[in-house]
């Protein structure tokens, strides 16, 4: 599956959710997680975002490896999204930030 990971928190810009051909993004307060049971790698998300924060699973960033079990645990928990909508408004403040995971809210 693939995984929305760092570079999406407090920026949630949701272009992504608009190639989605199963709908497998799933919506937090200031972050997206994708469900890795409903995920088929079809990787047309991937290019869509424009802090490139998904990665294939088995291709996180280096210390980003939470991630993956993030994705599940929380896509469990959010509602599915399938519309883009604005980002969230201080989406330019964060979007270069690294290291955001303290920001993530549930
Ligand atoms: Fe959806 Fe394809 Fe991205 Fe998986 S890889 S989340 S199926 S767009
Ligand atoms: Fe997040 Fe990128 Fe989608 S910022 S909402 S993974 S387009």
């Amino acid at each position: 599956a693939y995984v929305v990971t760092d570079a999406c928190i407090k920026c949630k810009y949701t272009d992504c959710v608009d190639v989605c051909p199963v709908d497998c993004f799933h919506e937090g307060p200031n972050f997206l997680a994708i469900d890795p049971e409903e995920c088929i790698d079809c990787t047309l998300c991937v290019a869509e975002c424009p802090v490139n924060a998904i990665y294939a699973e088995d291709d996180v960033p280096s210390g980003q490896e939470g991630f993956v079990a993030l994705n599940a645990e929380l896509s469990k928990l959010w509602p599915t999204i399938t519309e883009k909508k604005d980002p969230l408004p201080d989406h330019e403040d964060w979007a270069a930030v690294e290291g955001k995971l303290q920001h993530l809210e549930r």
